[in-house]
């Protein structure tokens, strides 16, 4: 399958037409941002372990009834996806107290919820992506009742079953960010990417930081930290 024109460049990959319109090409790079852009830099070799990583995940999902935009990796950067509408809602699980939840309601990170929560954030780049609920979502119009209903379900799927891979590989999943898309028949499918940019991810026995936060936060060994997760997932597997 070939590459052909830009559809649109995000701040960690870039989206191709091919000669089929039902699908496209997503290529990851190893630029990092964060804070709506406003820090920037490079993360050598993230843009392989982020789209290896998503496919792996992604392929297990499905086997859990989660359906997808996956459809064929390419290359160590490109994966071939259905091209999806994005609903423009960022959907965060968490598990564990971390970032913006730490900060938000004034407790430390690292409490261990007895259920996960979930939120959603409006994707809105120029808005800073401000948190909402369902019923802003629904005012909004940026997805229906059952497609919100749906994506929920979908979202602690995801969690349950993350979750305890990760645990199997000595990984504690704190939180994580995702997003779907919906493909031309109005199906609800997992699109973007699961990844170390995208999950909090803790060794579960020194809950040393194994993800974006190392970027974030200026904490040094951030590549170590990638390779160390894709090491674990892929030797785990
Ligand atoms: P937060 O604690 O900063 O709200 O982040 C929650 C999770 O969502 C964390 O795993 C990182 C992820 N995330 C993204 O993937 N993209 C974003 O823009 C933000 C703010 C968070
Ligand atoms: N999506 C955020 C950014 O805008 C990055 C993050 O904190 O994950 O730059």
């Amino acid at each position: 399958m070939e590459k052909k024109e830009q559809l649109y460049e995000g701040k960690a990959k870039k989206v191709f037409a091919t000669d089929d319109g039902a699908l496209c090409i997503v290529s990851y790079k190893d630029d990092a941002t964060a804070f709506n852009g406003e820090k920037k830099g490079t993360i050598v070799g993230k843009g392989v372990v982020n789209n290896r990583m998503t496919n792996m995940l992604m392929q297990m999902l499905e086997k859990e009834g989660v359906p997808t935009h996956f459809v064929k990796e390419l290359s160590d950067r490109d994966t071939v996806v259905k091209r999806v509408q994005i609903v423009p809602l960022e959907v965060i699980v968490r598990n564990v107290s971390a970032g913006s939840f730490a900060k938000r309601y004034g407790v430390p990170e690292g409490i261990v919820f007895d259920e996960p929560t979930i939120e959603f954030s409006y994707k809105n780049d120029d808005l800073g992506d401000p948190l909402l609920n369902t019923y802003h979502a629904l005012a909004l119009k940026l997805a229906t009742k059952a497609e919100i209903e749906l994506i929920e379900q979908y979202s602690f799927r995801v969690n349950a079953f993350l979750k305890a891979y990760f645990l199997k590989l000595g990984v504690k999943l704190i939180d994580f960010k995702l997003e779907f898309g919906k493909l031309p028949d109005g199906t609800i499918v997992l699109a973007d990417e699961i990844s170390p940019d995208t999950c909090r991810f803790w060794d579960v026995n020194t809950n040393e930081k194994l993800d974006k936060d190392r970027f974030r936060r200026d904490m040094g060994g951030v590549e170590d930290a990638y390779r160390e997760i894709f090491k674990r997932v892929t030797e785990g597997k």
